[in-house]
């Protein structure tokens, strides 16, 4: 597949990731305002979302309706990924079959873009840093020719269908523990470590926030240069799942955090009496 996203992804990636989120949330918002009719006019002529987007399908084939739905409700979607890029085809032809041509397929269907087997490569297009980490995990080595419960989870079995969700402290216990629980016996204590992972997520979020905001920004252009690094990698850490190391690893960068914090803290102080 040709991906011209890469660089959107790693260019995006490499900005103070978790800081631009909610700043790219906003400027959403406001380019969804004020160009609302320049992109439907730019998707008009995309033929799958076009089609797959009519509402008669709501009531003749709901189920595939959803698959359109949710993919509209996305980030992807947002972002102008579209239906194309995740499982090829020819988004120019007003015909189903002109469109779907030979590379169009379900998930069921061996070699499709989007059989369980061959998820993490097609998303690996785009999000290769991720795709590199998965790779070197255990569960891309049991992605492939296991019985159901033994296999691994590929990347939609934690972000949903159209990768519309992403785990945090709240959802993540309840996904491991499909696979990881007392019945199963593999790793058990798995749910539980991810959760305090992902809880460190979240402080390392806000501190890194905090800083941003609160800090002088020639103070702290040195700082952010090599913690945004250090913050996007963990990300693709996560998705080794080599869990003693992420879990050292985000302690290291909590506390790089906290100390930033506190001098940020004490410079405020010292300045406005
Ligand atoms: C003119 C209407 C039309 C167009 C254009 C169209 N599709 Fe479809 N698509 C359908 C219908 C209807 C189905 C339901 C299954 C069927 O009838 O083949 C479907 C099924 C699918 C499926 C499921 C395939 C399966 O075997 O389960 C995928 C994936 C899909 N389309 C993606 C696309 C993509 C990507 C494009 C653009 C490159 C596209 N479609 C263009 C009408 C369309
Ligand atoms: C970011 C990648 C991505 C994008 C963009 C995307 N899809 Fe999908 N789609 C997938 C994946 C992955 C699956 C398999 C989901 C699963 O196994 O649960 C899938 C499944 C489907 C299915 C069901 C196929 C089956 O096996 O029955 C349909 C239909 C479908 N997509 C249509 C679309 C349409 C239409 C669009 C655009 C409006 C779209 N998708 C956009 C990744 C994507
Ligand atoms: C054609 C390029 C492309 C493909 C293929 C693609 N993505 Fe994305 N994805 C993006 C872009 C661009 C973003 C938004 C920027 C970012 O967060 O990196 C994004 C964002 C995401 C997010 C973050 C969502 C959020 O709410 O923050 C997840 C999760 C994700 N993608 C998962 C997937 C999965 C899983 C697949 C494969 C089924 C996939 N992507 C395929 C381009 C792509
Ligand atoms: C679809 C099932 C499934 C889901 C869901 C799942 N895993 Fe796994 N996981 C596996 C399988 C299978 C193995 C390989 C176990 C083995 O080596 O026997 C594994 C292995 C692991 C290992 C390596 C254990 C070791 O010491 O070798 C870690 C860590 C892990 N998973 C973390 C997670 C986390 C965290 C989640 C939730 C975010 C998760 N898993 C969700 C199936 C799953
Ligand atoms: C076992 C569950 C699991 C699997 C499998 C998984 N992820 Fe994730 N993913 C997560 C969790 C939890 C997060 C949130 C923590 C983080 O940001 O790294 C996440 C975050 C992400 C993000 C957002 C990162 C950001 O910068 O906010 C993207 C993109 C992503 N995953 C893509 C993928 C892709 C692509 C695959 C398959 C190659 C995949 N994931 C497989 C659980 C999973």
């Amino acid at each position: 597949m040709q991906c011209t996203w890469t660089e959107k992804v790693a260019h995006r990636s490499r900005g103070p990731v978790l800081l631009g989120i909610p700043l790219a949330l906003t400027l959403l918002l406001f380019a969804e305002a004020f160009a609302g009719g320049e992109e439907s006019a730019a998707e008009a002529t995309n033929s799958c979302v076009e089609c797959h987007g009519n509402p008669d399908f709501l009531v003749t084939a709901k189920k595939l309706y959803d698959y359109y739905q949710e993919w509209d409700l996305s980030v992807h979607r947002q972002e102008d990924v579209s239906c194309e890029d995740c499982h090829g085809g020819n988004s120019d032809a007003r015909d189903k079959k002109a469109a779907h041509g030979t590379e169009v397929s379900g998930g069921l269907t061996a070699g499709s873009a989007v059989s369980f087997e061959n998820i993490p490569s097609t998303c690996g297009g785009c999000h290769d840093d991720i795709y590199q980490g998965f790779r070197k995990s255990n569960h891309s080595a049991h992605l492939v020719k296991q019985k159901q419960e033994k296999q691994g989870p590929n990347c939609v079995t934690c972000h949903g269908s159209m990768n519309t969700v992403v785990l945090n402290v709240n959802t993540v216990k309840a996904t491991c523990q499909r696979c990881h629980n007392e019945e199963t016996g593999n790793h058990p204590e798995i749910p539980d470590t991810a959760s305090d992972i992902l809880n460190r997520f979240l402080s390392i979020q806000r501190y890194y926030r905090y800083i941003g905001i609160r800090g002088e920004p020639t103070e702290t252009q040195a700082f952010f240069a090599v913690m945004d690094e250090r913050v996007r990698d963990l990300s693709v850490l996560w998705h080794t799942f080599d869990l003693p190391k992420i879990d050292k690893e985000t302690r290291f960068v909590l506390d790089l955090l906290k100390t930033k914090r506190a001098e940020v803290r004490n410079l405020k102080h010292t300045e406005s009496p």
